[in-house]
């Protein structure tokens, strides 16, 4: 049987509960359709940081370099400085495996109650395209004369025009896939070194794709029109800083963080790519068995899509099963989504449906 190699990162907190959820129904659709999945578990995250140091070992991407693909839950603990979970296991993954697209999709499901007053299934459907190795996220800066009162920190954000031009251009491509429009954020205004260069790649760009109408919007605003009018966006393209910030907003205008899907892509294939939902280890529920597992679940569905040849159809199904779901309202639902279902409930059922 055809099979695919998954390198497992299940990590912190609610990560290891919706990953394993997430595995239990994806084991299923790949069943489904003649295929496998061999996974692989990793046990980096926190607990390992406590007990050796580190959140990965040394050669930890050399480990699971070979895999078709990387599945993670979440990082991030109550006792640990978030810079060091990420900066210990996430980052580096991103970056050492140079996923430059960071592809986060929202849709306003049926059954879903936006927090937006008069917004119904489907009027909101967009995908932001952030970039994922660079910009505002580039470890580049300092701390100088610690503890004195001259103190100084300099962080720079870092622009390259090969990481600017292609994560561009895969959004431009998206939004001709989608035969939509695409929307750039920026803050050309008070940053005119680096996005006024981000403007001009958009420009040179879109150049090679006059079919797509493309408008570029400053953050603060876009932020606003986020929530005054989603229904105005469709490709979203953006920076680290300000796609990290537009895709929480983008996934709340959606009913919930426990509902987002989150893939990072390397879209060469030069190395794995790896998936994860957008959510963190959400401490202030973990060990009850009450994380929603769809957006790890979707999360899956994305990975499929990116698995290989044919996979297409796998991921639908997820996708349909998991609307369908959300539509039934005698289905069981996690408490963020109003209802009082378990985990457990919420994969038992979508088991039954796929
Ligand atoms: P969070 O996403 O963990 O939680 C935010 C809120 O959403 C919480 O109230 C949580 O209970 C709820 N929530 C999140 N996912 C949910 C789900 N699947 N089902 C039901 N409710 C859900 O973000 P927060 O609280 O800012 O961060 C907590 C920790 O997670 C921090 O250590 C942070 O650094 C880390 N984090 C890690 C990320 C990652 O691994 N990619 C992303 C965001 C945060
Ligand atoms: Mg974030």
């Amino acid at each position: 049987m055809e099979t695919y190699d998954i390198a497992v990162i299940p990590g912190d907190g609610i990560g290891t509960e919706v990953t394993s959820a997430a595995m239990e129904v994806l084991d299923t659709v790949a069943e489904n359709h003649g295929f496998q999945l061999e996974r692989s578990t990793y046990d980096w995250g926190t607990e390992r940081y406590l007990d050796e140091g580190a959140m990965m070992p040394d050669d930890g991407l050399d480990r699971i370099e070979s895999a078709d693909s990387i599945f993670l839950g979440a990082v991030g603990h109550p006792e640990v400085p978030d810079h060091v979970t990420l900066n210990g296991l996430l980052l580096p993954i991103r970056k050492g495996f140079d996923q430059y697209i960071c592809k986060r999709p929202n849709k306003l499901f049926e059954g879903i109650e936006s927090p937006l007053r008069g917004y119904e299934a489907g009027d909101i459907d967009l995908v932001v395209y952030r970039e994922n190795t660079e910009g505002e996220y580039a470890n580049v800066g300092g701390r100088e004369h610690r503890g004195f009162s001259n103190e100084v920190a300099v962080q720079s954000g870092l622009f390259t025009r090969k990481g600017t031009e292609r994560i561009v251009r895969s959004a431009f491509e998206a939004a001709t896939e989608r035969e939509g429009h695409l929307t750039s954020i920026t803050k050309s205004n008070a940053q005119a070194h680096s996005m006024v260069f981000w403007d001009d790649i958009v420009k040179e760009v879109s150049e090679d794709f006059p079919e797509v109408e493309v408008d570029s919007l400053l953050v603060d605003r876009a932020s606003m029109d986020l929530v005054r009018r989603p229904e105005e966006f469709d490709v979203v393209v953006a920076s680290n800083l300000f796609g990290d910030i537009s895709t929480d907003i983008a996934a709340i205008i959606t009913g919930s963080l426990g509902l987002a899907p989150s893939g990072n892509i390397n879209e060469e294939n030069d190395y794995p790519d790896m998936f994860e939902p957008v959510h963190g280890s959400a401490p202030d529920i973990v060990g009850q068995g009450i994380a929603n597992p769809l957006a790890s679940i979707l999360t899956g569905a994305m990975m499929f899509e990116y698995l290989g040849d044919g996979k297409e159809a796998a991921a639908e199904d997820i996708w349909n099963a998991v609307e369908a779901q959300l539509a039934d309202e005698s289905a069981p639902r996690t408490p963020d989504l109003g209802g009082d279902a378990k985990t457990v409930d919420v994969v038992s059922d979508l088991s039954d449906r796929l």
